[in-house]
């Protein structure tokens, strides 16, 4: 046995949601560009679980259903607000979700409908969750869901209070495409790895929170940002990233397992970043990003990933460097649900090797002999 570092090149399963071929992204079969281009957020839910798009009725149905359960329980706003205020985000979120498994009737029910119910919950949820931490920790009061209104629309609403700007909510529809789905990246891997023991949807969720967190996967978004802040100016551009290099380090936002001519999702954030800048009249972040790419493409051959553009994209919005994962997550739990609900299809428990390295043919030494 042989074990391939981080499962590199390995095919761990079969999915019908999304797919990378030749360096496309897909959804359901639909190129990446057409979805971010054309579609709303709700479509791509419901093309995520349910393997088409809506028509007018289903959509409307779903943006409904998704507004009328994004209430939290009462218990939940309650831990909140008792949660310090400085704790990481990812883990705030991670532990809130973990909660509102606790106030779910149906939370260990595993059939097919009680399951699809959780996970338009959950999409419904956790961008209330953010919103809601977000205004707690500010001193602020909570900001109830407008009914009717989609998930970018809400979310924005739910977190400054006021009603959002056509081209914030246009941005923000946009970037939660984006981020819908994956393929097997680590934290829907890790979903299908806690389901695939017949455990539940929350549990599955959860898992997957607690592997987007890291700075490998999407808390790179924030940690881009972090960056643009050390660099500080354009002018500080170039040394500063030539001193990364020379020391080894990784430039946050750059390179990618699957994707080696670059990832497809970069130039719509890119494009938007550009946008937002021009509007706010800051183009700066937008200036030192471009001259970040030029340089580590130049001098590493590696290509900006989704997370690179999207921090500029975020700070535009005026929304806080470390909701950015958290906003990762809001979008990608309709993909982590859409894979979920495909594991337990066709389920079987996730158990691979290990390669075996440490000592043999030990024998047992008596405490008092160590
Ligand atoms: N900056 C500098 N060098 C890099 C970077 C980077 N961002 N990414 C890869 N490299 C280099 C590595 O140092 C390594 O060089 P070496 O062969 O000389 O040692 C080589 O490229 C291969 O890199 P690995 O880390 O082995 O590639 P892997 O496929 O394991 O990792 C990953 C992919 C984690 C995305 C990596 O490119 C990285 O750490 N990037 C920065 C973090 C990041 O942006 N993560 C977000 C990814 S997208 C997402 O998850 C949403």
């Amino acid at each position: 046995m042989t074990a391939t570092k981080g499962l590199e090149g390995i095919v761990a399963t079969t999915s019908s949601i999304s797919s990378i071929i030749d360096g496309v992204l897909t959804y359901r079969g639909i190129n990446i560009d057409d979805l971010a281009e054309n579609a709303s957020y709700e479509e791509v839910v419901y093309l995520l679980w349910f393997g088409k798009l809506p028509n007018r009725t289903e959509l409307n149905d779903l943006i409904v259903k998704l507004s009328q359960h994004a209430s939290l329980p009462e218990q939940v706003v309650d831990l909140i607000r008792a949660t310090p205020k400085d704790v990481n985000t990812m883990a705030a979120l991670r532990t809130f979700v973990s909660a509102l498994a606790m106030y779910d009737e149906e939370a260990n029910e595993m059939d097919t409908d009680a399951n699809v119910r959780k996970a338009i919950r959950l999409q419904a949820q956790l961008p209330s969750i953010v919103a809601t931490f977000s205004r707690i920790r500010e001193g602020k009061e909570p900001v109830a869901p407008k009914e009717g209104a989609g998930v970018a629309e809400n979310f924005l609403y739910m977190l400054t209070g006021q009603q959002p700007e056509a081209i914030a909510v246009e941005a923000m529809n946009k970037a939660l495409v984006l981020h819908a789905d994956h393929e097997l990246n680590a934290s829907t891997f890790a979903s299908r790895v806690t389901v695939a023991t017949l455990s539940d949807i929350y549990s599955g969720v959860v898992s997957a929170i607690g592997a987007l967190k890291g700075p490998l996967h999407g808390g790179a978004n924030e940690a881009v940002m972090a960056m643009l802040e050390e660099v500080g100016s354009f002018s500080n551009v170039e040394p500063y990233i030539q001193d990364k290099l020379n020391n080894k380090e990784k430039i946050m936002g750059f390179g990618h397992r699957v994707y080696k001519n670059g990832d497809p999702r970069a130039k719509h954030l890119q494009k938007m970043s550009q946008q937002l800048g021009k509007l706010t009249g800051n183009t700066e972040w937008y200036e030192m990003s471009v001259k970040i790419e030029e340089l580590v493409t130049g001098m590493k051959g590696l290509k900006p990933n989704v997370d690179f553009y999207s921090a500029s994209v975020y700070t535009s919005l005026q929304i806080p460097r470390d909701l950015f994962t958290p906003i990762f997550a809001i979008s990608r739990v309709s993909g982590w649900t859409a894979h979920i609900l495909e594991q337990y299809e066709n389920n079987r428990l996730i158990r691979p090797r290990a390669e075996y390295t440490g000592p043999s043919h030990q024998a047992y030494v008596p405490i008092e002999d160590r």
